[in-house]
């Protein structure tokens, strides 16, 4: 108790100091960006130096709440928050609670504004106002694709008109894409992409192919959906050079599903040159759930993007609209600037942790891929902080329930939590050029600054045990 005490009040000193930054002159324009210059924005970035890095017992204490005993390998799926994060959120959340009123007159708007900021110096966006704060990728996806419904909706889109997207696109944006893309008379043209995969000129042939298929069938091509990482399999995707494909065939939008990004790769938005691009920040940037950014290049459509949920900012761009959707709780999305003071503590900040995250991810995956007589399933350069490696043939993995099932009994059995994929025979085809890349099933690892050596040791033994053993996914499922 007395330790949560101590966190609470640390978080409320760093609040002070970012309130400080909060504060200077280009914050008291009551959440109007509009006349934010550019040299304003670096107040809220910019920090003290730090004479000394964080250690690794601080790190030890910072994730001291995860569960004991569990050889955590999913950061990829939700993220993680530090200690001292979790106080800070606690902190913005009772200066709500201990006076509304003046939260939502004084604090809010300008404490969201810092954080899109924060976000715009990251990523390197022109200006503030292309930065949006919402609750996750999954709402970003519904605010482009209900931009393409309103297309068809009104006129602007013909029947036919197509929306091109990757074959393992996230199933949350598929889901997004037959709601408001197939139910107004749109297309999908789905791009196969080859796994396990051996360079990213293979995935650049793969989406030339695909995309020429898709103009042969005539519609225009309106949108393309394209991850920078995919999730399942996971795999880094060259976005550059596929936004350069869709700019020369005529695709007219580009939205990049970047939700495993910040924090895991560097993004460029500039460079990367897309028209709209999320990432989550509560999976790799270490904030709370929920919260991601929305990046829309300013010209010329980002007047006419709203937020699904429609409230008293309604048509005054969707940065602002997003920062008020009513009374809810704000706080993930107010901590963007004690998150990057988190981040800082580490020796290179944002770049440092990916980078230790991307080194020793590869590092774990060749040690297990050794270990099982396997291979990585796409070269180290294009994986993140996250990892793909083929499982022992023996284990007869051959269906997505079967991935279930040997995922439940790691973490049943051994207090291992690993996703797992299943590579279906027909996916397996292109590009595969030997027989130990005939896996099945993959484990996909992720690296956070928490791990140590010893969870991977702990996924190695198990699954090494269950082939002595002689289990199968087949016993498995009758167990
Ligand atoms: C590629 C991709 N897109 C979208 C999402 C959805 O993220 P969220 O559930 O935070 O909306 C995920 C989540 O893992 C993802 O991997």
């Amino acid at each position: 108790m007395g330790d949560e005490n101590d966190k609470y009040e640390a978080a409320q000193e760093q609040m002070k100091e970012c309130d400080h930054r909060r504060n200077e002159d280009y914050c008291t324009n009551g959440g109007n960006s509009h006349n934010v210059a550019a040299d304003d924005d670096e107040k809220c970035v910019t920090k003290k130096l730090k004479l000394s890095f964080i250690t690794e017992a601080e790190i030890r204490q910072e994730f001291a709440h995860h569960q004991r005993g569990i050889a955590r390998l999913n950061n990829g799926s939700f993220g993680s928050c530090p200690a001292s994060i979790i106080a800070a959120q606690k902190v913005w959340q009772h200066k709500f609670l201990q006076q509304p009123d003046d939260f939502y007159v004084n604090h809010l708007q300008k404490g969201i504004l810092c954080s899109r900021s924060v976000i715009k110096s990251l990523i390197n966006a022109d200006h503030v106002d292309e930065v949006s704060l919402v609750d996750n990728a999954t709402t970003a996806a519904a605010i482009v694709l209900q931009h393409v419904g309103w297309a068809f909706a009104e006129g602007r889109f013909q029947k036919g008109d197509a929306v091109v997207m990757l074959h393992c696109a996230f199933q949350a944006v598929k889901k997004s894409i037959e709601a408001y893309v197939t139910r107004a008379g749109g297309s999908v043209i789905v791009v196969q992409l080859p796994f396990p995969v051996h360079s990213v000129e293979e995935i650049v042939a793969e989406f030339r192919k695909g995309l020429a298929k898709g103009k042969a069938l005539g519609g225009r091509i309106r949108l393309a959906i394209i991850d920078h990482i995919t999730s399942m399999p996971c795999v880094v995707i060259p976005v550059k050079e596929l936004v350069t494909i869709c700019r020369e065939e005529g695709v007219e939008r580009v939205f990049v599903d970047a939700a495993h990004a910040i924090g895991n790769v560097h993004i460029d938005v500039k460079e990367i040159g897309a028209d709209f691009y999320v990432s989550n920040l509560h999976k790799w940037f270490f904030c709370p759930p929920a919260v991601a950014f929305l990046y829309c290049r300013k010209a010329p459509i980002s007047s006419d993007l709203h937020h699904p949920v429609v409230s008293h900012e309604y048509g005054n761009g969707l940065a602002i609209e997003s920062a008020w959707i009513g009374t809810r709780d704000y706080s993930s999305q107010l901590v963007v600037p004690e998150v990057l003071d988190f981040i800082n503590r580490f020796d290179g900040g944002i770049e440092g942790v990916r980078k230790r995250n991307h080194d020793a991810v590869v590092q774990m995956g060749l040690m297990l891929a050794k270990a099982w007589g396997t291979r990585l399933g796409s070269p180290p350069e294009m994986c993140p902080s996250m990892a793909m490696i083929g499982l022992p043939p023996s284990l007869g993995l051959a269906s997505d329930d079967d991935a279930l099932y040997l995922r439940n009994h790691l973490r049943d059995t051994f207090s291992v939590e690993v996703p797992i994929h299943y590579q279906a025979q027909k996916d397996r085809q292109i590009g595969a050029k030997s027989n130990e890349e005939y896996a099945t099933g993959y484990v996909r690892i992720s690296h956070q600054v928490y791990n140590i050596q010893d969870d991977y040791i702990r996924l190695r033994d198990a699954i090494n045990q269950l082939v002595h053993d002689g289990v199968t996914c087949n016993m498995l499922r009758k167990e």
